[in-house]
């Protein structure tokens, strides 16, 4: 039997590794797959728990509010020995950037226990843009022993590292694979403020914004120019689940709070926001997982950022960096929002992310690793597939 240990702590690595502990566990002849979650985020992180049926059996419970990069690094790798000491897995699987991630894999290499990054070879090039990120995702690489790349882009940034090719499987993003076991034509809001908005008479804007880079006057300035927006157009709504960091929501209170047609909401659980985005005209946001499933349903990104590390859908024309400044993103926004061609151009549904595999790619890879599958998987291969409308 083999052993894997996957390791997450924030939403989003839960939404993308909820696909594959699925496909892993469906593997029960030749693995055993048990969850260890450094809860990193505590109710963001529960409500993909729950919809997805994860249960961990380690619940390292860290999260406090407000905290540093010490506190995360610190609290984890000490709660990491005692798990990674009791497990002694064949394998830990750990997903993209974050700090759990890079704490993650380096607890696991002091234990000398091999490391699968999924989502590996994202870069900027920019070591503080994202940050801490661009540099989490680079130290684990270097970690790393089997890496998954989600696009052919990923892996030759790799090969650039000096990463060996056989190391490196194209498996396509696993944030595809959930995002199609989450679509429902038929589904309701429950929430009476998303369930009320007439969506085909309105134009809403679908907001978040949490990056540490961006944190102060670079959120300010985005704000400002969102308010700029929703009092220039009388069809525009803006609905804003708002990150449960204290310093993103003090902000979004003095700026955008108590002004008409602006919902500032509680983070959503996955289900109604996959929907609200599939609903909406427009996403504005600084999110990285957003920028893979907006374009997949077909609705134009500004994203509120100087960088990416996702280049596949700006080249494709669907997204676009606008930065923080409020000039710009008052002036993207308005552009989208005043010309139906620009808007059609940038509406086009595409998805160079995934086709729903990944998972199934990623735990072929792991077989093939480990002398249980005789051939790899095949690799992934954007085809144009997308979920465009979906819910409609
Ligand atoms: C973290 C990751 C970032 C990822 C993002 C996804 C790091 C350094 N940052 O950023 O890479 O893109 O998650 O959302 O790894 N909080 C709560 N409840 C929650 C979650 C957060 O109250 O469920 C509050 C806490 O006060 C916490 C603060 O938000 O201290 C910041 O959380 P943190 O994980 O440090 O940073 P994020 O901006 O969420
Ligand atoms: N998301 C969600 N509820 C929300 C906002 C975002 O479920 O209220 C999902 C979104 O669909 C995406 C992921 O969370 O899959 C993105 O998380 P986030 O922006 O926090 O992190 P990043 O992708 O930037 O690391």
């Amino acid at each position: 039997m083999l052993k894997i240990l996957t390791v997450f702590g924030t939403r989003p690595e839960a939404i993308k590794m909820a696909p594959l502990i699925r496909e892993l566990q469906g593997q029960r002849e030749r693995i055993t797959c048990r969850v260890a979650v450094t809860a990193q985020h505590r109710e963001m992180l529960d409500q993909v728990l729950e919809l997805f049926h994860i249960e961990p059996a380690y619940d390292l419970d860290i999260m406090a509010p407000g905290q540093s990069l010490f506190d995360i690094t610190r609290r984890a790798l000490t709660g990491l020995e005692q798990v990674l000491a009791a497990e002694e897995p064949d394998l830990v699987l750990v997903h993209g950037d974050t700090t759990t991630t890079f704490v993650a894999a380096l607890a696991a290499f002091y234990r000398q226990i091999p490391v699968g990054h999924v989502e590996a070879g994202l870069r900027t090039g920019n070591k503080y843009s994202p940050f801490p990120e661009e540099m989490n995702r680079h130290l684990t690489g270097v970690v790393a022993d089997l890496h998954f790349a989600p696009t052919a882009t990923a892996r030759a940034n790799l090969l650039r590292e000096g990463v060996a090719p056989e190391k490196i499987f194209v498996t396509g993003n696993t944030v595809i694979d959930a995002l199609l076991a989450t679509v429902d034509p038929g589904y309701r809001f429950h929430d009476p403020i998303l369930e009320s908005i007439n969506y085909r008479e309105r134009r809403v804007l679908l907001v978040t914004t949490h990056r540490r880079e961006n944190l102060g006057e670079p959120m300010r300035d985005i704000y400002l120019a969102l308010r700029d927006i929703v009092t220039a157009y009388d069809d525009v709504e803006i609905v804003f689940p708002v990150h449960r960091n204290p310093r993103v929501r003090q902000v979004v209170r003095e700026v955008l709070g108590e002004l008409p047609r602006v919902h500032l909401i509680e983070p959503l659980s996955y289900l109604p926001f996959v929907h609200l985005m599939d609903r909406c005209y427009l996403v504005l946001t600084d999110s990285g997982g957003m920028q893979e499933e907006a374009p997949a349903l077909g609705k134009p990104v500004l994203v509120l950022r100087d960088t990416t590390e996702r280049p596949e859908a700006v080249e494709a024309g669907t997204v676009r960096l606008v930065g923080t400044g409020r000039q710009a993103v008052r002036d993207e926004t308005a552009r989208l929002l005043d010309d139906p061609a620009h808007y059609r151009q940038m509406a086009e549904a595409v998805n160079p992310y995934g086709d729903g595999r990944a998972a199934r790619r990623i735990c072929r890879a792991i077989l093939y690793h480990f002398g249980l599958a005789a051939e790899p998987p095949e690799p992934f291969q954007p085809s144009g597939f997308c979920i465009k409308g979906s819910a409609l």
